[in-house]
């Protein structure tokens, strides 16, 4: 038997370790093999076999991403071409150890990935990798669906310790939950959204207003579209575009059950680096497909699964969505949740003769200082301001 600890709830559960080492050998596989979330990775792994209580599945899926988090460092100490099982067996064993590993070994990341990020930040690259290993967990309540009281309240009676955020008072920042936040009331209802702070502070930088019209270039599966349509009161007139037609349908469900007058949300299934569309927009919002390296803490199969090829590969689209936004819309603001300067500062310097950028989030930190207008773009990080890694650019294009 092996005894796991249930962070979320405090305690313990004790599973059998075949079955652990079998769950966690397979959630390994199908990350590697089929780049898939630890999510999606361990829903395959346990089917037909996890048969366990909701408390048990839930310890098992903590231990499932803990290691995952891990693996780097376990290979590191074990040597690489080992079977699946024999990395899980030496974790769950605990005779993994650091001596005589390299740094970035140590935090469970690849060569390049630890280089890079030194580079540019320094000393603080430790904070940063380490705090790469902890999810803070964000919701938002949905004013399209219930009031603020009547959600808070119904988290009380559930016993939910949270924080309202200082800096958007309908985010709330969940310390504590007695069940998994995924099934909660609030939650269950589409009253209260699981969303990052950052994602949040990059719909705020746009400042939706009622009767605004705005160009969401890659919208799905909606998080911010519907944040836009909270913030307006459903008052907004929104162009919904993305280029992955399942994607668009799965936005367009949620949306509808996040409370959002589709009237005034207009999907459409389209390359926007292509789009041709009549007239111009109030706002355009690009928060554009990305390597997704600053949603480690969502996701830890990220430290295995990113490749320095990736982040190329989704610079070069950046850069397309980029120069176009700027012929769509006077104001616009470009996100990716990643921490790759390629994707952020990289790509906003292409359009920097034909905009004049802003911002406007006081909070954020400034760019990479190796980086021409660092000072002007805008930095989210897990370890100084307790959210995904975002980069964050607001423009005013000067082509309309
Ligand atoms: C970071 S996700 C968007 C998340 C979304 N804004 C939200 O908050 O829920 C990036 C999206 O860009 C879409 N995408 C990728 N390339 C695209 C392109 N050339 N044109 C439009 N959408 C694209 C992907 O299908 C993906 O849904």
């Amino acid at each position: 038997m092996v005894e796991i600890p249930v962070t979320e709830y405090g305690g313990w559960r004790e599973l059998s370790k075949r079955l652990v080492v079998k769950v966690l050998s397979r959630t390994l596989y199908n990350v590697i093999n089929y780049r898939v979330s630890v999510d999606v990775a361990f829903k395959r792994a346990c089917k037909n076999i996890c048969k366990l209580s909701l408390d048990e599945r839930e310890a098992l899926y903590v231990m499932a991403r803990d290691f995952i988090s891990d693996y780097v460092r376990v290979r590191c100490f074990l040597g690489s071409g080992k079977s699946y099982s024999s990395y899980v067996r030496a974790w769950v064993d605990g005779s993994v150890s650091d001596e005589n590993l390299p740094e970035w070994c140590k935090y469970g990341v690849s060569r390049w990935f630890y280089e890079k990020l030194s580079k540019l930040v320094g000393e603080e690259v430790h904070e940063l990798l380490r705090s790469l290993g902890r999810r803070v967990l964000w919701a938002r309540i949905n004013t399209l669906r219930a009031s603020e009281e009547k959600v808070l309240r119904s988290l009380s009676q559930e016993g939910v310790d949270y924080v309202i955020d200082p800096d958007y008072p309908y985010l709330i920042q969940i310390i504590k939950s007695p069940k998994p936040v995924r099934l909660l009331n609030a939650v269950r209802n589409y009253e209260l959204v699981l969303q990052d702070k950052a994602s949040v502070a990059v719909v705020e930088a746009l400042n939706p207003r009622p009767g605004d019209s705005i160009l969401d270039m890659a919208f799905a599966p909606g998080m911010k579209t519907s944040l836009i349509m909270s913030l307006t009161d459903n008052k907004a007139k929104v162009v919904a575009l993305d280029i992955s037609y399942k994607r668009s349908l799965l936005g367009r469900q949620l949306l509808e059950k996040l409370g959002v007058d589709l009237s005034r949300v207009q999907v459409v299934v389209s390359d926007s680096r292509n789009i041709q569309l009549r007239g111009s927009f109030d706002k355009v919002l690009l928060d554009a497909p990305c390597s997704n390296s600053g949603a480690i803490p969502k996701d830890p199969g990220l430290k295995i699964t990113l490749t320095e090829s990736k982040v190329a590969y989704y610079s070069a689209i950046q850069k397309e969505l980029i120069i176009k936004s700027t012929k769509l819309g006077k104001t616009i603001v470009y996100s990716t949740c990643s921490l790759m300067p390629e994707e952020g500062e990289e790509v906003a310097n292409t359009v920097s003769e034909s905009v004049r950028f802003y911002r406007p989030i006081r909070w954020a930190a400034e760019g990479y200082k190796s980086y021409d207008h660092y000072s002007d773009f805008m930095r989210l990080y897990p370890h100084k301001h307790l959210t995904e890694g975002f980069f964050i650019c607001c423009m005013v294009s000067k082509d309309l």
